[in-house]
């Protein structure tokens, strides 16, 4: 059984479709990437399985549990977690209450998680008590993404987590993506980079205007002409 499944997923903004029939999978263990231009529907996608969406028709499963429906609050409390496009951390509060209000879904907040956080993200806790507003581009990324991993999901979302960084950090970024995941948690990861997102997934699919059009093995999307063309910049 997939760890998250969408079946025949048809999402609307009003009278607007933005998701036209979405059918995927993400397996426990993966790290699947979903990639396509603006306005393609890939934070519509991500929104749709964390339920601030819910699907006109079709059904989004995770565990062979049907969670599309579900208010987002319930669907973190089952273990997906979703650091947001523009990354929305709360400005105000500083690095740690920011962590802690990841951990929404728990009792309380555990130090280990803390811990783990900190050990993927040490410039975190360099900053732990500064209002995360205040912080640069990059560390509000990462504070986004720790705050994410604060719930302990099964299943992380993530919305772009390389938009706006400096080469360098985009590189850190994405060697922690893939810390997380030998760590065990599974991931959807949406990017517009996608030579560095389909570096490190396992598998990927193309959305192209509420539609999938590609699915396949990461390598092979790295080598289909299609994708060479329309989103590795190659003529
Ligand atoms: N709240 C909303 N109200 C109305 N239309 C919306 C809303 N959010 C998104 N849309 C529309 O739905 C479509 C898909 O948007 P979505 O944000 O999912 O795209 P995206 O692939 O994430 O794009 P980007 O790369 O720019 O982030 C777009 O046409 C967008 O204008
Ligand atoms: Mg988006």
């Amino acid at each position: 059984m997939p760890m998250l499944e969408l079946n025949d997923v048809n999402s609307y903004y009003g009278n607007i479709q933005a998701l036209k029939g979405i059918t995927l999978s993400v397996d426990q263990g993966e790290i699947v990437c979903l990639i396509g231009s603006n306005g393609a529907g890939k934070s519509t996608t991500l929104k749709t399985i964390s339920g601030l969406v819910h699907p006109r028709t079709g059904t989004v499963t995770l565990e062979g549990k049907v969670i599309s429906g579900m208010p987002a609050h319930e669907v973190a409390g089952l273990g997906v977690a979703q650091s947001p496009e523009g990354r929305r951390i709360f400005p105000r509060m500083t690095v740690l209450e920011n962590l802690e209000m990841g951990a929404f879904t728990r009792p309380a907040p555990d130090p280990a998680d803390l811990d783990r956080v900190f050990e993927l993200f040490p410039r975190l806790k360099e900053r732990i008590n500064q209002k995360a507003g205040t912080m640069s581009g990059g560390e509000q990324q990462m504070l986004a993404m720790g705050r994410a991993l604060m719930a302990r999901p099964k299943v992380l979302l993530l919305d772009e987590p390389s938009m706006g960084l400096a080469p360098m950090l985009v590189d850190v970024i994405f060697g922690i993506i893939r810390d997380i995941n030998a760590q065990g948690t599974t991931v959807l990861l949406v990017e517009q980079n996608a030579l560095q997102a389909l570096s490190i997934a396992n598998r990927g699919y193309v959305i192209q205007t509420g539609k999938l059009v590609l699915a396949d093995d990461a390598k092979s999307l790295l080598k289909n002409d299609m994708v060479r063309k329309a989103y590795l910049g190659e003529e």
